[in-house]
């Protein structure tokens, strides 16, 4: 059996690489994804992509997801992360095994970011990390799908 994820991009992340580089470093979405999808063909697990600047269109995504029974997803809701009470619910209604990521650590932003609807009805968080804690997410995603499979 061969472990399914999903990487889910929110608002803005399409914009990687050009935009607040001192806030979100250099490397374009399609970098990230990159390096995501070859560890994580060397760990054995398909992946899909999967980028919205609408909250609907992820809402959306996460229902596909469930319906296509994916085991895991790696989530950066971007903004949404702290305003979105529909995404949480999305989360909730599908339960779907969702690691929440953040390139930047949001703890240490400004207060509006250390709230996270998110958070709750996720497994884990991983921010300030770059986009280093997409691939610690993964192998975290790897690791727990092998102990329980
Ligand atoms: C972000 C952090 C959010 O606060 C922000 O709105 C983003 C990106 C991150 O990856 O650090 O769009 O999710």
């Amino acid at each position: 059996m061969t472990p399914r994820l999903l990487v889910l991009h929110g608002p803005n992340l399409n914009l990687l690489g050009l935009r607040e580089p001192d806030v979100y470093g250099y490397e374009t979405l399609e970098q990230v994804n990159h390096k995501i999808g070859a560890l994580a063909s060397s760990l054995g697990v398909e992946v899909g992509f999967f980028q919205s600047n609408h909250e609907g269109g992820l809402i959306d995504r996460l229902h596909q997801a469930r319906e296509e029974k994916v085991d895991g997803v790696i989530f950066n809701p971007g903004g949404y992360t702290h305003t979105s009470v529909a995404l949480r619910d999305a989360i909730a209604g599908t339960e779907l095994a969702v690691i929440e990521v953040h390139l930047s650590n949001v703890h240490a932003r400004e207060p509006f970011r250390h709230h996270s609807y998110i958070a709750p009805v996720a497994i884990g968080q991983i921010s300030g990390l770059g986009s280093e804690g997409y691939l610690l997410a993964l192998r975290g995603f790897a690791a727990r799908w092998s102990e329980a499979n």
